[in-house]
C-alpha cells in the first residue's frame, strides 16, 4: 500500500511527529493509502517554503503561470478516466460524477489560465495635467487553502487555479477523507512544471493544520470551503489578524415548483438535485417547496422515481447513488432522519441504512423523502446527505417566504412557465445562485459561485470574480509634467 508524506518545497517528507493516518474507501472500507499527519511545525515549514518561492513565482510573467495551469489541465484530460475512478473510490460519488468532478477541475484550470493574459486593471484620467492614473493587480503573497472532501478535484482547483495564476504561493490543506485525490492533484501540478515550494500540501487534522494555516503570520489570505461552524472559526481567528478570508459554507437549497410547471422536468430536477452525489453537495436540493395544486401528483411521481434509483458500488456505471463519504457522515445523516421522525415529519420513502451484501462494508443510506413542515430541523439545517424535505405552500408568495426563511443562501431553483414569476424569483430569492427550470446543482466555472447570509462572507469563487480573493489592487499615479502638482489644491 502506498504511503504519502507531506509535500513541502517540492519534496515528499514525513511529518515532524511521525504520526500517520489512513484514507479508506467508503464503499468497501478498504485502506487506500497512508498519509503523514501534519501539525503546527509542519505548517511552519510549508509556509517558509512558500514564502521563499513566492518572490520568484510572482516574478514569472502571468501568461507563463497560466501555461503551467493549462498543462495541468491537459494532463488531467489525458488521465480523466483514471482520475474519475480515483474520486469515486476515495469519495464515493458515482463514476459519472467522479469524472464530472475531474472535468470541473479541467474547466476551471483552462478558464483561469487565460486570466494570465488578463489580470485587468483600470486606467482613468487624472484631475491634473500630464498625470496618468491606473490600477494593477498584485498577488497577496502566500495564501492558505482549506478544502472539503465532496469535490476533491474541482474545489481545490477552484482555489489553486486563481491563487497560482495571480502569482501566489500556497499552503494547501485538503480534507482528511480525500488526501489521495489531493496528493494526485499536487503530483499533476508538479508534472506540469510548477516550481518547488509554490504549492505545499500539509495533510492532517483541522484543529491543528487548519488552525496553524489560518494563524500563520506569513499567510496573508485564507480561502475555505466547508461547514458553517468551521468557517466561522476560520473567520474569527483570521479577522483578529486582519487577514483576508473567502468562505464558502453550507446550504439548505430550495427547489420551488409552481402549479404551471412542467412536472416531469421538475421531478427529474429534484431527483438529480437531491440525490446526486448522495446529497453531499453544498448546492444539493434539500427542500422541495410544492404548490398545493400539484403537491400530490408531484410527490407521487417523485417517490416512484426515487424508489427506482439503484444504490450500490459507485464504480458500476449502472448505479445511481453511491455511499456517503464516511461513518461520521452516515451517523449524522441517520440522526437527522431520526430527528425528522421525532419532530413529526412523515417519512414517505427511504430512511434506512442499507445492510447485507453489497452494502455491509460501506455507508449506504436509502434516498429519503419526508413530508415536512417549514421550521422543522430537517427542513432548516444542512444535512449533507440524501434526505429531501417536501413542503406544501399555497402560492408563489408563500413559496418564496418559506424558501428564504433559513440561515443559508447558496443555491435556489424555481420551476414555472410564468415568465413574470420567474423574474420575480430572481429578484426575491435570497441566494447567491438561482436556477430557472433547472435543479439547484450544476454550477459552471466561468460564472461566480457563492452565497449570501450564513453561506458566505461576500466572496465569490470562479468566474470573473475568481482572482479577487487572491489579489491586492495597487493604485498608481504617474506624473509626467516635470513639476510638483497638488491634487485638490491646484486650480
Ligand atoms: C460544492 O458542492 O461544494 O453546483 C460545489 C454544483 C457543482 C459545485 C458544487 N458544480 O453542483
Amino acid at each position: 500500500m502506498k504511503e504519502y508524506g507531506l509535500y513541502i518545497d517540492g519534496q515528499w517528507v514525513p511529518s515532524i511527529s511521525g504520526r500517520t493516518f489512513q484514507t479508506m474507501s467508503p464503499t468497501t472500507d478498504e485502506v487506500l493509502a497512508t498519509f503523514a499527519e501534519g501539525g503546527r511545525e509542519d505548517v511552519e515549514k510549508a509556509a517558509k517554503a512558500a514564502s521563499k518561492s513566492s518572490l520568484k513565482w510572482r516574478a514569472l510573467p502571468a501568461p507563463k503561470r497560466g501555461e503551467i495551469l493549462l498543462r495541468a489541465a491537459s494532463i488531467m484530460r489525458r488521465r480523466k478516466e483514471e482520475l474519475g475512478k480515483l474520486v469515486t473510490s476515495e469519495m464515493g460519488k458515482v463514476i459519472s460524477e467522479g469524472k464530472g468532478d475531474v472535468q470541473e477541475a479541467i474547466d476551471l484550470l483552462e478558464y483561469i489560465a487565460g486570466e494570465g493574459r488578463r489580470l485587468f486593471g483600470e486606467t482613468t484620467p487624472s484631475e491634473l495635467r500630464h498625470k496618468f492614473c491606473m490600477t494593477v493587480r498584485q498577488p497577496v503573497g502566500v495564501v492558505g487553502l482549506i478544502t472539503p472532501w465532496n469535490f476533491p478535484f474541482a474545489v481545490p482547483c477552484w482555489k489553486l487555479g486563481p491563487a497560482l495564476v495571480s502569482g501566489n504561493a500556497v499552503v494547501y490543506k485538503p480534507a482528511s477523507l480525500t488526501p489521495l485525490c489531493a496528493a494526485t492533484l499536487v503530483g499533476i501540478l508538479e508534472e506540469a512544471g510548477l516550481p518547488p515550494g509554490v504549492v505545499n500540501m500539509v495533510t492532517g487534522p483541522a484543529d491543528r493544520v487548519g488552525v496553524a494555516i489560518v494563524e500563520h503570520p506569513d499567510i496573508g489570505a485564507v480561502s475555505f470551503t466547508g461547514s458553517v461552524a468551521s468557517g466561522r472559526d476560520v473567520y474569527m481567528r483570521a479577522s483578529a489578524l486582519l487577514k483576508r478570508v473567502g468562505l464558502e459554507m453550507g446550504g439548505k437549497n430550495p427547489q420551488i415548483v409552481l402549479e404551471d410547471a412542467d412536472l416531469s422536468l421538475a421531478v427529474e430536477g429534484a431527483l438529480f438535485g437531491a440525490f446526486g452525489t448522495a446529497g453531499q453537495r453544498c448546492t444539493a436540493t434539500s427542500r422541495l417547496i410544492l404548490h398545493e395544486n400539484i403537491y400530490d401528483d408531484m410527490l407521487q411521481r417523485l417517490v416512484s422515481r426515487t424508489e427506482s434509483l439503484k444504490i450500490g458500488d459507485p464504480l458500476d456505471p449502472a448505479i445511481d447513488v453511491g455511499p456517503v463519504c464516511s461513518r461520521e457522515q452516515e451517523d449524522k445523516i441517520m440522526r437527522y432522519i431520526q430527528a425528522g421522525k421525532e419532530e413529526g415529519a412523515k417519512l414517505v420513502t427511504g430512511g434506512t441504512k442499507l445492510t447485507g451484501e453489497p452494502y455491509d462494508k460501506g455507508f449506504f443510506i436509502e434516498p429519503t423523502i419526508f413530508e415536512a413542515a417549514h421550521g422543522m430541523r430537517i427542513a432548516r439545517e444542512e444535512i449533507f446527505g440524501p434526505v429531501l424535505s417536501v413542503i406544501k405552500v399555497r402560492d408563489y408568495e408563500e413559496a418564496v417566504r418559506v424558501a428564504n426563511d433559513v440561515e443559508y443562501g447558496l443555491s435556489s431553483s424555481i420551476y414555472t412557465a410564468d415568465l413574470n414569476l420567474a423574474f420575480r424569483a430572481i429578484d426575491e430569492l435570497e441566494a447567491g445562485i438561482t436556477y430557472i427550470n433547472a435543479p439547484t446543482i450544476g454550477a459552471e466555472v466561468h460564472l461566480p459561485f457563492g452565497g449570501v447570509k450564513n453561506t458566505g462572507n461576500g466572496a465569490r469563487e470562479a468566474g470573473s470574480t475568481a482572482i479577487e480573493e487572491f489579489t491586492e489592487i495597487k493604485t498608481v499615479f504617474i506624473d509626467y509634467s516635470g513639476a510638483l502638482q497638488k491634487a485638490q489644491i491646484d486650480e
